[in-house]
């Protein structure tokens, strides 16, 4: 065999073995897989095509330059999840920690720019104990080019984070500014600065699973869209949720055959909303029986319950669904939810996904915890995210939608293109009991006449036919007819042309 195959396949022998058997063993006693591993269940079996394996780093001080590794601590490529182009990073916890060099940032930034030649999304696997310290400011630099392609990369094709390992300091910075981050339970944390030096300056004690962990930044944080109970589990469904989404902002989104009639009519819906109106009800019922086949992704589903976001389909084709959740603060909007579903909204609108909005929302949250935390900026980001939005719109109201909120959740008004209610529906500027005490406030203490004047606002206007006789909402539909009327408007919507006015970019009240 001549000499240099020789030594190529020793070199790839040495970047399959990573960081060698006891590190590798190592990783699996955490519970986590190798970042090879990994690979094999993201990809479509023999689609991984490797670059870069036999790429070192350079850095000669505290004498690395005797422990170097080919491929540096991450596999880069391109391979398909369902037949469907994607390119990957994995970084390997097994070389040096899965830190980052200034080599192992050009291998990402390489898969990068060559995803935003050819329109395909990114995935990356975190696992990394940040800026190879080594290196110092070569690796900032590294960590500042992949940022850079973060960005220009962002709208143009979908970019998603697994955080399956830590991923702190600046590192975190990455992941924040792609599409989606997902994360892996009790193995996964993510920190601007990590307990030792929170301990120094706040003098608190916490854990990294306390201070990042999945359950912090799926429920408090809301910086992680969603978490996984493992590896495996999280890179199944991470499988899943790409096929919901198109390769890049010039396609539409992919359709996948259903057997799912888009004209199913959905009798139980009929009941689901109570007579009494401060009786809640499970929105996501609304949404797993309007869906192709109940199959809903739901994204933050433990982070600003008011508000459900994720994405199914219709008729085969995505639609991301936004809809207020009356079980949770009875479905008001406050800033949580506000800039949970604006993202989101944003996201579909770049790669366009039509939305379909639920609503059942009593107005914004009062209160001066809201306003004192700025509810009047974030709210305003879901109104800028819906009013810009040139995707199909359609809107259903299912029974409250009260004052500025009416507005915001993709009214009329925004350009939703379709409107919906059913009969339950109250639209209005404000709930009848609330309206009649500032109207008629010198009324007040009669309980008599304030019960009478409630009851008289609420026949009057606490319905669907006042915004019906304006043509606010295109027409009020039995809640059984739900799937059948959105489907039929997004066929209508199928060739929907819109442009907002040229501009460098809006400025979005962040
Ligand atoms: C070089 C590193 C490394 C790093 C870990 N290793 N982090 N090597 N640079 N940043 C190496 C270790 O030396 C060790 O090598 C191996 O990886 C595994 O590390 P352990 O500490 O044994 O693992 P574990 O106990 O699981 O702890 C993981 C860890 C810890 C929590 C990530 O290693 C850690 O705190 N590392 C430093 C984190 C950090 O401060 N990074 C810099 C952040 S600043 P051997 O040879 O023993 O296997 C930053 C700035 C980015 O990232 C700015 C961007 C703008």
């Amino acid at each position: 065999m001549p000499d240099i195959i020789r030594q190529l396949e020793n070199m790839r022998r040495r970047a399959r073995q990573g960081g060698g058997k006891r590190r590798v063993a190592e990783q699996h006693k955490k519970g986590k897989l190798t970042a090879r591993e990994r690979l094999e269940i993201l990809l479509d079996p023999g689609s991984f095509e490797e670059w870069d394996m036999f790429v070192e780093h350079r850095c000669t001080d505290f004498s690395m330059a005797k422990q170097t590794y080919p491929g540096d601590g991450v596999i880069t490529g391109f391979g398909a999840v369902n037949g469907r182009l994607v390119f990957v990073f994995s970084q390997d916890f097994t070389v040096f920690g899965g830190s980052l060099s200034e080599s192992h940032a050009g291998k990402i930034c390489k898969i990068m720019d060559q995803a935003m030649k050819v329109g395909a999304p990114v995935i990356g696997l975190n696992d990394s104990g940040g800026a190879r310290i080594q290196e110092g400011v070569e690796s900032l630099a590294g960590y500042a080019e992949v940022f850079q392609r973060n960005v220009a990369a962002s709208g143009v094709i979908p970019q998603i984070s697994m955080v399956m390992g830590p991923c702190a300091g600046g590192a975190v910075y990455s992941p924040a500014i792609t599409d989606f981050i997902f994360m892996v339970e009790d193995t996964s944390c993510m920190f601007v600065t990590g307990p030792d030096v929170v301990k120094t300056v706040t003098h608190e004690n916490v854990s990294h699973q306390d201070l990042g962990g999945a359950g912090v930044h799926t429920a408090k944080s809301g910086v992680a869209d969603r978490s996984f109970a493992n590896d495996a589990e999280g890179l199944l469904n991470l499988r899943l949720f790409i096929d919901f989404l198109p390769a890049n902002n010039r396609e539409k989104p992919p359709v996948r055959p259903t057997s799912d009639n888009p004209e199913r009519v959905e009798k139980s819906l009929d009941t689901l909303v109570p007579a009494n109106p401060n009786k809640p009800y499970d929105i996501k019922e609304l949404i797993e029986k309007v869906v192709d086949e109940g199959d809903f992704f739901e994204l933050q589903p433990d982070y600003a319950g008011n508000i459900v976001i994720g994405f199914g389909r219709l008729q085969g084709s995505t639609v991301g669904f936004v809809a207020n959740q009356p079980l949770v603060l009875a479905g008001c909007l406050d800033i949580s939810s506000s800039v949970k579903a604006a993202r989101f909204v944003r996201f579909c609108d770049c790669f366009n996904i039509p939305i379909v909005t639920f609503v059942d929302v009593p107005g914004f949250l009062p209160g001066a915890a809201q306003e004192h935390g700025g509810i009047i900026k974030h709210g305003a980001k879901l109104l800028y995210a819906f009013a810009e939005a040139t995707v199909p719109k359609v809107t259903v109201i299912t029974r409250k939608a009260y004052g500025g909120a009416y507005d915001v959740m993709s009214s009329k008004h925004l350009r939703g293109d379709v409107n919906l209610a059913w009969p339950s529906a109250e639209i209005a500027v404000m709930g009848p009991r609330g309206a009649v005490e500032i109207i008629f406030r010198s009324k007040i203490g009669d309980s008599k006449k304030m019960s009478a004047l409630t009851e008289e606002y609420r026949a009057t206007f606490a319905n669907p036919l006042v915004a019906g006789r304006r043509g606010f909402i295109d027409d009020i539909i039995m809640p059984r007819d739900s799937r059948p009327r959105i489907c039929r408007s997004l066929r209508m919507l199928g060739g929907k042309k819109l442009e907002n006015p040229w501009k460098k970019h809006g400025n979005i009240p962040l």
